[in-house]
């Protein structure tokens, strides 16, 4: 696809009352992203010259996503901020952007509360508008209920015959209402033609708003080619406007993932239950049992089986591993690990390979040994842990002293016998063994045993005494 000389313009100043949120319309999370990258993901796969991000209402949210976030859009430089102080309508909004538009240039406007339009969709209207030569090509769609929504009006009742005109919901008379191919507000323009169409635009309809619809009737009159290309599936082109709105767009994306990662591979049991974030990576041969969420950037790797009833946020998991019943937060899990059922793995715990992590058993910031244990009712929090360590069951690494967090350091092979605490900072050497019930607050050295617990006293015929 030929896109030189071909720019982006994101519309998403609006204040999208119906959310009835603090949370600016296109800053709402879907499937792990705000709507606006999911746009921006979508537009990022064509090699737009520059994408312009026409900003105003809740602009500090947008532009401290834009600037920050996991993708920093802003710093690749291909993205740029336009801000629309008071939003007067759509067309308004691109005439904020017009410097940004250099002669000569074409202009794709996709609006940002479109999270589920796709670089086909987009490729296919930039494509049409090329082949048409066309002045303007609007992306439609046929919906049988068209309410709320922007009529095509055709030259001739055809499909396939130039648009004359756009006309809003409120400003229709019943002929036009009863039209049902619908504008899905997204468009490719001659930019130079949109330059001198927008200078003629007039806020006189029901909204009193510059309408961007009122310059395809602009350029029909003139005798500028008005295109359409009608999209196959309408439901692509789902505006968000309200929380029933995202919720459905948001079940139809996770559709959509989830089909594509089976397609590559993964096996999924009950996959209506099994949620995938938009970033989340998989390998063929990876399994996904029942009531799953993977969330952020986790990536698995081939062989692993998650679930039933886990939760993975931001985490790495490497090959044959089984995650089952867990909530893991940006942990890292080694080659072959266990874990699960009912563990708790959060931020900054390295399990490396073949590592166990058993029921009721929490880890946090630890680097955990290859195939080390640590099987059940346990909690380690800002350890070392080295290689072949079992860790009994009930074992605290007590870490915290009400002001500050200090490290426990295993060695390699120490064996800590059930019910240990060991009060950190504390260090246990290699091959060390505590006997269960220990209290430990002194270092223990390599391959000694240490006991702390008062000797056992036996009342012989307790019973019969009694
Ligand atoms: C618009 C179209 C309508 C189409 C519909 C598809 C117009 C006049 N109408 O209507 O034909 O069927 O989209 O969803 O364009 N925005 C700004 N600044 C503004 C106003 C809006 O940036 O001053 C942005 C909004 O944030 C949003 C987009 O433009 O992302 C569309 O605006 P919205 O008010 O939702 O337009 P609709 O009434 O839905
Ligand atoms: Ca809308």
């Amino acid at each position: 696809m030929d896109t030189s000389g071909v720019m982006a313009l994101v519309l998403a100043a609006g204040k999208g009352t119906r959310m009835k949120s603090a949370v600016t319309k296109v800053m709402h999370n879907m499937s792990g992203k705000p709507l606006l990258g999911h746009v921006l993901t979508t537009l990022e796969t064509l090699p737009f010259t520059k994408i312009g991000i026409v900003v105003g209402h809740g602009r500090q949210q947008v532009e401290s996503y834009l600037a920050q976030g996991e993708e920093a859009w802003l710093s690749s430089g291909v993205c740029e901020v336009v801000v629309q102080e008071e939003q007067w309508g759509t067309g308004h909004a691109v005439q904020q952007a017009l410097p940004l538009i250099p002669p000569g240039c074409t202009v794709m406007v996709v609006s940002g509360d479109q999270p589920l339009l796709t670089p086909e969709t987009l490729g296919g209207l930039l494509a049409v508008h090329k082949s048409e030569v066309a002045a303007a090509t609007v992306l439609t769609a046929h919906m049988e209920d068209p309410s709320g929504l922007g009529r095509i009006v055709r030259d001739k009742d055809s499909d396939v015959s130039a648009i004359t005109r756009i006309v809003e919901e409120k400003d229709a008379d019943d002929f036009v209402r009863g039209i049902k191919e619908i504008n899905t507000g997204t468009y490719c323009f001659d930019g130079d033609a949109l330059r001198q169409a927008l200078a003629h635009i007039r806020p006189d309809n029901a909204q009193k708003e510059y309408y961007l619809t009122d310059v395809f009737g602009y350029l029909s009159e003139r005798d500028m080619l008005v295109a359409g290309y009608k999209m196959r599936d309408a439901q692509e082109a789902m505006g968000i406007n309200d929380h029933c709105q995202l919720a459905a767009a948001e079940e139809f994306f996770y559709d959509r993932i989830r089909r594509r990662w089976m397609k590559e591979g993964v096996k999924m049991v009950c996959p209506g239950s099994i949620l995938i974030d938009a970033d989340v990576r998989l390998e063929a041969d990876v399994t996904l049992l029942p009531n799953t969420w993977l969330r952020g950037n986790t990536s698995i790797k081939k062989g692993s089986v998650i679930g039933p009833q886990t939760s993975m946020m931001s985490c790495q998991c490497g090959e044959s591993c089984v995650v089952s019943y867990s909530v893991a937060e940006e942990a890292v899990i080694g080659e072959g690990c266990l874990v699960g059922p009912f563990s708790r793995l959060r931020k900054g715990c390295v399990l490396e390979a073949r590592a166990h992590i058993g029921n009721f058993v929490e880890i946090k910031n630890t680097v955990f040994g290859c195939e080390s244990k640590a099987n059940h009712l346990t909690y380690i929090g800002d350890a070392e842990v080295g290689e072949h360590v079992n860790v009994g069951a009930g074992t605290i690494t007590c870490n915290y002293d009400g002001t500050n967090k200090h490290k426990t350091v295993i060695g390699d092979r120490a064996f800590i016998g059930s019910n240990a605490n060991l009060v950190a900072p504390v260090s246990v050497g290699p091959g060390a063994v505590i006997g269960a019930g220990s209290t430990v607050t002194r270092d223990v050295p390599e391959g000694a045993l240490a006991v702390e617990r008062a000797d056992q006293k036996v009342f012989s015929n307790w019973e019969t005494r009694k």
